[in-house]
């Protein structure tokens, strides 16, 4: 494997909309962000991600693009963006927008040309059919979102589109040459503007199984989930091949994927060498608790699945490539809230599972409030959900028979709104991400959970994570850290997570997933704790006492 240029940084993710207002109406914009930079750099990370920022009607929140070569009003401008690039830049800061091509909005100029002219040129842009009244749709695939992935062309009562998320989103044609083109263009035009790559959205969904055909309902609704249809298509990797072609490539830029269903046996041509993308993120934690019902058969995750699929992913990626890890990000609930049972929510079990997830081998990827702890945020009544996913699967799971208490309890649990509450900057009125109203309520425990307090403390979560990026960039640990192999260590052990970090040096990582202390014997006697999330470790020779949540980094030699 190559060495690049980005494997030894640490990214963060940014959710414009929650992170920093700057002109008081309650939504958060880019000079916002720009106001934060020097708060990411004293953390220490160095590549920014930027959930979209482009003009949209935020049916699904800028997943809906109305113009690819715009920013929207609500974020700021493009000269604010172009600042926000340059800023970024003076502080080596790499700055990657989101990319969301499967589909646009529908009130893109393309489909608005589409519904004008639906055998058109931009007719071709989308997957628009004929369609009588009262007939069978094209297929029954069922969207992401709940519900068929067809809906009648507006203006038109003969044709139908589709679109495998909101019906805000059409989905783009990628059969069509014309439509590729366009879509390289403008991956061209923002890489030329100076920013350093992409994030890829919902990529596996632009290959359709065509002609467009039914499978067997696999709910009541008689509809078949859309990952039915991408288990048996095959060629997305010459689409992405050619765009890594006439796009990242030339511009040495970065790509990461938001890469599901995808084969494992494929990962060599995603990543690595000869990869279409640099890095796709490990999903494979998130994904535990999926179901083929939605969230009302969403599982609990226990530590022991997390430790094992992690690793799962540690193996499968080790001779070819990265994968970005993760605890959360603006599409799951928060991390800690996930995986740390009620009740045992404290910060050092915090720092134990960031601690679990950063030394693996791969990017680490931080989402915004993930380095202060932020947790699930409370949901009074459904009203106060902005999800349209989360809407989507509350009336899923109501016509399914639940109660609207039990549909609430589920949303609580799972719902993407609970990443997305506003940054908590201060213990201030409103956290210090408004002067005006706050377009989402901020979570309720702001006064204890905030960027100021933490700053201040130097065992707080946050110095935490700023210790644990800077031993990432010593020069001494580095090579080991970023390159070596990851070899795990009592697997069996249950609520024990430990693995090897194997390199110049060897690295012995533990974390104690569970309440009750534990005795270890360690393989030889350490040289050094290079971290910790509690004072006082206990080591006697090789013998550790671990305490309830207690995670460390040992050297061995
Ligand atoms: C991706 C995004 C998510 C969005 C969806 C449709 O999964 O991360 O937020 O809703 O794609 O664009
Ligand atoms: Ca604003």
């Amino acid at each position: 494997m190559k060495k690049e240029w980005w494997h030894n940084k640490v990214a963060y993710q940014i959710w414009p909309k929650s992170f920093q207002d700057s002109n008081g109406d309650g939504i958060g914009d880019i000079p916002g962000i720009i106001s934060r930079l020097d708060d990411l750099r004293a953390l220490g990370v160095d590549i920014l991600w930027l959930s979209p920022v482009y003009c949209s009607p935020l049916a699904d929140e800028g997943y809906d693009i109305s113009d690819y070569y715009a920013v929207d009003p609500h974020f700021g401008t493009l000269e604010d963006l172009d600042r926000l690039i340059a800023e970024a830049k003076q502080r080596n800061m790499y700055l990657l927008m989101d990319l969301v091509v499967n589909h646009c909005s529908d009130e893109h100029y393309w489909f608005r040309q589409a519904c004008a002219d639906p055998e058109g040129p931009y007719g071709q842009f989308f997957y628009i059919e004929k369609h009588k009244p009262g007939d069978p749709m094209p297929c029954n695939w069922r969207g992401y979102f709940g519900g068929p992935v067809w809906d009648l062309l507006p203006g038109h009562e003969d044709y139908v589109y589709l679109h495998v998320f909101h019906k805000k989103q059409p989905d783009l044609n990628w059969e069509n040459p014309q439509l590729r083109r366009e879509v390289y263009k403008m991956i061209n035009w923002w890489l030329d503007r100076g920013i350093a790559g992409f994030r890829i959205d919902a990529i596996i969904n632009i290959k359709k199984v065509l002609p467009f055909r039914s499978y067997p309902a696999d709910r009541p609704d008689g509809l078949c989930s859309v990952q039915r249809m991408l288990e048996e298509a095959t060629g997305v990797l010459e689409f992405l091949d050619e765009m890594a072609e006439e796009t990242f490539r030339k511009h040495d830029a970065f790509a990461i994927a938001e890469l599901f269903d995808n084969k494992p046996e494929e990962l060599p041509r995603f990543i690595g060498d000869k990869g279409c993308f640099s890095c796709i993120f490990d999903f494979a934690p998130e994904m535990l608790s999926k179901s083929p019902d939605g969230w009302m058969g969403a599982k609990e995750v226990t530590p022991d699945q997390w430790k094992h699929a992690v690793f799962t992913s540690q193996r499968l990626a080790k001779d070819t490539g990265f994968m970005a890890n993760i605890i959360e990000n603006h599409d799951e609930p928060r991390g800690v809230s996930r995986y740390i049972p009620e009740g045992e929510r404290s910060e050092t079990a915090k720092k134990m599972l960031g601690g679990l997830s950063f030394m693996l081998r791969g990017l680490p990827f931080l989402y915004q409030g993930q380095e202060i702890g932020m947790e699930n945020t409370v949901f009074p009544t459904i009203d106060q959900a902005d999800d349209c996913n989360t809407h989507g699967e509350y009336a899923a799971m109501l016509e399914a028979g639940l109660t609207p208490e039990e549909a609430l309890a589920i949303v609580s649990r799972m719902s993407r709104d609970n990443a997305r509450t506003p940054v908590q900057w201060t213990g201030e009125k409103n956290a210090g991400f408004t002067t005006g109203t706050p377009w989402y309520p901020i979570n309720p425990n702001y006064r204890h959970i905030n960027l100021e307090e933490q700053r201040q403390r130097p065992d707080s979560l946050w110095s935490f994570y700023r210790d644990l990026i800077a031993l990432r960039r010593n020069e001494q640990w580095q090579e080991t850290i970023v390159y070596g192999a990851t070899e795990p260590w009592h697997e069996d052990e249950s609520r024990l997570m430990a693995y090897y970090r194997r390199g110049p040096h060897t690295l012995l990582v533990l974390g104690n997933w569970q309440q009750e202390p534990r005795e270890v014997q360690l393989p030889s006697v350490p040289q050094s704790i290079l971290l910790s999330n509690l004072p006082d470790t206990q080591l006697e020779g090789a013998s550790l006492h671990l305490r309830g949540y207690e995670f460390l980094i040992l050297t061995l030699n």
